[in-house]
């Protein structure tokens, strides 16, 4: 009798467990839940159940999608898996953008590339309608054989760029220096492959070679974390995180407007300078 009872109360508890699992799954991934396709006729498609999108792009259009949501920093990821093969000429940007003329703006975009030649990984951060603060980097393996995290750490004193948990970039609030930071003006996510073959790859040298379109990026297991009382709000690098972000800005990145001279003549930005 005693066997019985807590037989089924297991069977229960695990039938609970089971459910609560799939629903936290479903929940953090889910692109139907979460995101609006919002151009490309068809060429952006969300896939098992809402566990996959892919956006595609041929010759006569990319595609698109944006998150239903809007956000007030947030701690979110989302996983790709790149154009393979030739992607020369594509562009495939992530990216939590608000709106308006004082837009503020926070990047990832992936420059495509002749087969085995590197993606560029470009980053940006616009405050209030300013951006011109590029950095870019090579990946330390191919974006297009796996998916591989992409983040951003969004809270009031900094925005931190990752991949795969290494930290690549961080853009400290300056406003302490007079450096604007965005803060006050909430941004949805967005994502986009679409052609820039005058400009992305070698700077426009190579054009795409549109018989290997369409071109496919793909996306998975979006989490975004946003109740203010965890401890992404205030999460600063330790001095461990602070360590990569060092060795990965030594050994990838291939540009940083920081030591750009030439470009700013009258004096680097505020925010290179001070410390
Ligand atoms: C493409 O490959 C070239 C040669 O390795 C490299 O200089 C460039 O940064 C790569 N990425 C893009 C987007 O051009």
């Amino acid at each position: 009798m005693a066997y019985t009872h807590n037989c089924s109360m297991i069977t229960v508890l695990l039938s609970l467990l089971v459910f609560a699992t799939f629903m936290t799954t479903y929940a953090a991934g889910n692109f139907y839940q979460n995101f609006d396709i919002t151009w490309g006729d068809g060429r952006a498609k969300i896939l098992d159940n809402g566990q996959l999108l892919t956006l595609s792009l041929d010759k006569a259009s990319g595609s698109g999608f944006q998150s239903k949501n809007e956000y007030l920093f947030g701690n979110i990821d989302m996983q790709l898996k790149l154009v393979p093969g030739n992607s020369a000429g594509t562009v495939t940007a992530y990216y939590l953008s608000s709106k308006g003329s004082n837009w503020d703006e926070i990047d990832f975009e992936f420059l495509g590339n002749v087969s085995g030649e590197p993606y560029t990984l470009h980053t940006n951060v616009f405050c209030q309608g300013k951006g011109n603060r590029e950095q870019q980097f090579h990946l330390w393996f191919d974006p297009t054989a796996d998916f591989h995290t992409y983040s951003i750490l969004w809270n009031p004193q900094r925005i931190v760029f990752s991949v795969d948990g290494t930290p690549i970039r961080e853009f400290k609030n300056m406003e302490s220096k007079g450096v604007a930071f965005p803060k006050n003006q909430p941004m949805r996510i967005y994502s986009s492959l679409w052609n820039a073959d005058d400009w992305a790859t070698r700077g426009g040298l190579v054009k795409t070679d549109w018989t290997n379109a369409p071109f496919t990026a793909s996306y998975r297991n979006f989490n975004a974390e946003t109740t203010s009382s965890n401890a992404w709000f205030t999460q600063q690098l330790d001095s461990t995180s602070q360590q990569r972000l060092s060795e990965v800005q030594k050994n990838y990145m291939i540009y940083n407007y920081c030591t750009d001279i030439k470009r700013f003549p009258q004096g680097l930005p505020t925010e290179c300078t001070a410390s």
